[in-house]
Order: structure tokens, then sequence, then C-alpha cells
């Protein structure tokens, strides 16, 4: 598919996904939701696939959503405003749930929906002059399509401090709270995101995708109630091919397949 607003480049089993709106700071519209949206449709789809690094063009990685595009909506009814909301949860939803391990290199700003697509990434990498905000009341609207992929990542109690003021806080902070794993100086950020795409390739693929399905099943539950989910997920993982390759290869001092 031709993308107007994506720019996309792939390198064996690693794509590059490039938000490509730069005159407004990669604002994300409905026609960049859609993008995403048929975009992250095809990833799922895509056995090949194992990682993919989410970036911006230009100056900043994402000003999050477009305010004209807020604006203009309140020409339309609201079931026209719901459905419009609806497709940009979807599209965080499918992002969050691609079974491959999924980077965001963060650079210039991150701020109400760029911070919420940092917050779908399982590692996020950012440079150390990053500002990122939860700003969506300091313009009268609220964060909240990303607050389920949010609030997992940072707890309650900074949402509820940044959520409600809608504050910007530095590339520290946002590793403080669990927004973000690295904070590097500008020239080592894609040396930085290429250990970690290096990381996940040398993980076994099927694992890697397990991995990833099993923690919300996990995250706050007890662990009796999921006693029988995770004993069945790590029997059916060790003796399937790629777990056997793995282990086999660990003791035959061997490099496993997938590598
Ligand atoms: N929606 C629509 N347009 C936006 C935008 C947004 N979220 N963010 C930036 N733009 C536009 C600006 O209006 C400006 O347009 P113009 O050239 O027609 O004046 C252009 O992008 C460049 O913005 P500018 O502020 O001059 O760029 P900058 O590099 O100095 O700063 C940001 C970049 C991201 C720090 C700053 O634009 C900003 O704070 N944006 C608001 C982000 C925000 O609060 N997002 C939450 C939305 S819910």
């Amino acid at each position: 598919m031709a993308y107007s607003f994506l720019s996309i480049r792939r390198e064996g089993p690693v794509e590059h996904v490039t938000l490509n709106r730069p005159d407004v700071r990669n604002a994300f519209n409905e026609d960049v939701v859609a993008e995403l949206a048929a975009w992250a449709e095809t990833a799922r789809e895509d056995a090949g696939l194992r990682v993919v690094v989410f970036a911006g063009a230009g100056k900043v990685f994402s000003a999050g959503a477009d305010a004209a595009w807020m604006a203009r909506m309140a020409a339309s009814s609201h079931e026209d405003n719901v459905r419009d909301a609806r497709a940009a949860a979807a599209m965080f939803r499918a992002i969050n749930a691609l079974p491959c391990g999924v980077i965001g290199r963060i650079h210039g700003a991150a701020l109400g929906g760029g911070s919420g697509l940092a917050a779908v990434c399982d590692i996020v990498v950012s440079t150390d002059t990053t500002v990122f905000g939860f700003t969506e009341t300091k313009l009268g609207i609220l964060p909240a399509m990303i607050s389920p992929f949010v609030l997992p990542k940072i707890g309650v109690s900074a949402a509820r401090e940044l959520f409600l003021t809608g504050m910007r806080f530095d590339a520290r902070r946002a590793k403080e709270i669990g927004l973000v794993h690295a904070v590097v100086p500008e020239a080592l950020l894609d040396e930085t995101v290429q250990r970690y795409v290096n990381e996940l390739l040398s993980a076994a693929p099927t694992a890697v995708a397990a991995a990833k399905g099993l923690i919300p099943l996990v995250w706050g539950r007890r662990p009796e109630e999921v006693a029988d989910l995770t004993a069945e997920a790590i029997a059916e993982q060790r003796v399937s091919p790629e777990g056997q390759d793995g282990l086999r290869a660990f003791l035959e001092k061997r490099k496993p397949g997938w590598q």
C-alpha cells in the first residue's frame, strides 16, 4: 500500500515506520490514523516481521492529535465524534497488540497522542532533550484513547499528576515513570535503537510473541489465578520447534536457527 503520511523502510525482518507530516510536527489526523491502522493490519499478518521501529520525520517525533482535526469535529454529530474516536482507539490497540517487538525512536517532542504512541511501543529510546507531555487538558480535551495504554506504563499516581495538569516533562522523568527505557544524547540515538533491534532479533520470534502476549494476561492478577495459563504457556513453548532449537543450541554451544 502507498502511504501519504508514513514512510516505510524495510530491512529484512525489521520495518522502520516514520511518521511523515513534519510541517505540523507529525500531528495525527483521521488520515494518519487510517494509514497507521492499515499498516498495523498488514504488519500483524506479516510472518517475516520481527521488529518495528517507529520514528518521526523532521524536528520532533509527534505533536499528537492534530488540533485542527479535533476542532473540526465540532461540526460533526456526537455519533460521528464517537466513531472517529473509536477509529483512533482501534489504531492504538492494533499497534499495541502486534506480536513482534516494537521500538519507539523518540526525539524532539512526544506530546499527547505522540506520548500515547510511545506507550504502545515495547521499548522506547529517547534523546535526552525530548519533551513529553499528556498536554490534552491544556487544549481543553482529554488523553482518553491513549489512557488504557499509558496507565499500565506510568501508573495511577503519575497519571493523576500528568493527565490533570497537562504539564510537559523531560526524558529523565519519562524514564522514571516507565514511559521510556533509555535516554541518550542525540548522537547515540540510532546506535541505542540498533542495540535493542539486535537484542530482539537474537530472541526467538515465537517466544517474543508469546512473552508479549503473556504480560497483559498476567498483569494485575493473583498468582493462583494465572497458574494454569502460565503453566500452559511454558509447557507449549518449551516443546515447540523454537523452544527445542533454543535449548539445544545453548547446550550444544551453537547459534539457534532464528539467528
Ligand atoms: N496539531 C496541529 N498543528 C500542530 C500541532 C498539533 N498538535 N503541533 C504543532 N502544529 C503545527 C503548528 O501549529 C505550526 O503550524 P504553522 O507552521 O502553520 O504555524 C507547525 O506545526 C509547527 O509548530 P511549532 O510550534 O512552530 O513547532 P516547534 O518545533 O517550535 O514546536 C512542538 C513543536 C511539538 C513542541 C509544538 O508544536 C507543540 O507544543 N505542539 C502542541 C502539541 C500538543 O499539545 N499536542 C497535544 C494535542 S492533543
